[in-house]
């Protein structure tokens, strides 16, 4: 694990969870680590375990009410005192309140007066894991930025087997570490993201797309955010809400999404093409519904237009990095199209391994660099995939490049 950076205050929030009890655990960790921590319980997490607990462990005072006699303004002065807010467990309730502002009581009133990253790991029965309202705060708290450390699957306090166990300590650790070490090596940048699926229209109700769910792209654009990029983010169709600070364009086809990158490429200096765009469309797009007619009806299709045909000979010395989504063949497939794209790394993936591909929130990749040199990744998070990828590209930038880009 990265060493833990010098003189960090952390605040550990700990809800009603029956989780609550592994807050300890972590708290305890945070200190050996070399972290200075404040606990911040919140009523319910009080009916699961005392504050003398963490009281006696953190050496430090429990805050528990946004109303304790006191001369100063507690939520006010933990807010800015603290680098970062970790809440573990993080109950389905604090979810959804801090999704929608909500601020009524210590944790959540400090946590919308404060800027500093935060960190949360939810525990949960699988039901309300599962609950589609709780999976859309989760949405809208990780395109504002806060790192969610996944729940896992095992035996729940219900007895059922189902996901809502705590993350294990070492993986939320490894997240506020992550948050805490997060680097701005990409100050002074302009990355452009392609993200998403492409829709090519056969008639108006109509379309050819793929599975792509744009969750890659999103989350490397959210990581060159983080690490001080300017970012764009061109994206086709989907149910993602946008990255807080990213600009977005969103497009339907593959033409839309090349005039959008035509148009942001001069101002930018990283290009990482993670879209699916359609290979082929529709040659004619009917002007009516298509009627069912014929028993069987032939569609003609003519290739779409390649993003980075015309950019090549535009290109200076930008980075370019292009993903191959394949089944089959994947290394040499993968360098096929690093080599007649003339970028700078490839991302690879075979989205028939079982955690990898389209519409997951994991992703199993290798990376691939003009010099032939692969990096294989272990199944990770999409934002730990993302990271990764980042970090392979802010080497390649440090490095010299091959002027003539082809494999050696
Ligand atoms: C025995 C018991 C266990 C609970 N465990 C959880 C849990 O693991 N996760 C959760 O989201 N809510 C759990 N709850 C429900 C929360 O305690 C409840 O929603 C509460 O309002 C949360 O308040 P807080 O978010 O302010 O801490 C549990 C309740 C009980 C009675």
């Amino acid at each position: 694990m990265e060493s833990f950076p010098h003189d960090k205050h952390v605040l550990l929030g700990v809800t009603g969870s029956i989780a609550a009890y592994k807050s300890v655990l972590i708290l305890r960790r945070l200190m050996e680590a070399g972290a200075r921590v404040t606990v911040v319980m919140t009523s319910s997490a009080q009916q699961f375990i005392a504050p003398l607990t963490f009281q006696v462990l953190s050496r430090r005072p429990v805050y528990t009410s946004l109303f304790d006699p006191s001369d100063e303004i507690r939520h006010l002065t933990l807010a800015e005192q603290v680098d970062l807010i970790l809440i573990a467990p993080a109950t389905a309730n604090i979810i959804g309140k801090i999704a929608n502002g909500i601020a009524d009581d210590l944790l959540t009133t400090l946590v919308t007066a404060s800027r500093a990253p935060m960190v949360m790991a939810p525990a949960m029965d699988g039901d309300m894991w599962n609950y589609p309202v709780l999976q859309r705060n989760l949405s809208v708290l990780d395109g504002l930025g806060v790192h969610i450390v996944p729940p896992e699957e095992g035996l729940l306090a219900s007895g059922k087997e189902g996901v809502g166990r705590l993350a294990p300590e070492e993986k939320i650790l490894s997240a506020v570490l992550s948050r805490l070490n997060r680097r701005e090596d990409l100050a002074g940048e302009t990355v452009l993201v392609t993200a998403g699926p492409t829709q090519e229209p056969l008639d108006p109700v109509r379309y050819l797309t793929n599975r792509s769910s744009g969750k890659m792209g999103y989350a490397l654009a959210r990581a060159a955010r983080g690490r001080g990029a300017r970012v764009i983010l061109v994206s086709g169709p989907t149910h993602l809400p946008c990255p807080a600070n990213v600009e977005r364009a969103l497009v339907q086809t593959a033409a839309e999404m090349r005039d959008a990158v035509h148009r942001y490429f001069p101002e930018t200096t990283l290009l990482i093409m993670a879209a699916a765009v359609a290979d082929y469309r529709p040659r004619l797009r009917s002007e009516q519904k298509l009627k069912k007619e014929a028993s069987t009806l032939f569609l003609e299709l003519e290739p779409t237009p390649d993003i980075l045909a015309d950019l090549r000979s535009e290109r200076g010395d930008r980075i370019m990095v292009g993903f191959a989504a394949e089944t089959g063949n994947l290394l040499k497939r993968a360098r096929a199209k690093l080599e007649q794209k003339g970028l700078d790394l490839i991302v690879a993936n075979d989205v028939t391994q079982e955690g990898a591909g389209f519409d997951l929130d994991t992703n199993i990749v290798t990376l691939m660099n003009a010099r032939g040199e692969t990096t294989a990744l272990p199944k990770l998070s999409k934002a730990e995939t993302a990271e990764r990828i980042l970090d392979e590209i802010v080497k390649l930038k440090a490095g010299s490049r091959p002027k003539d880009r082809t494999l050696r």
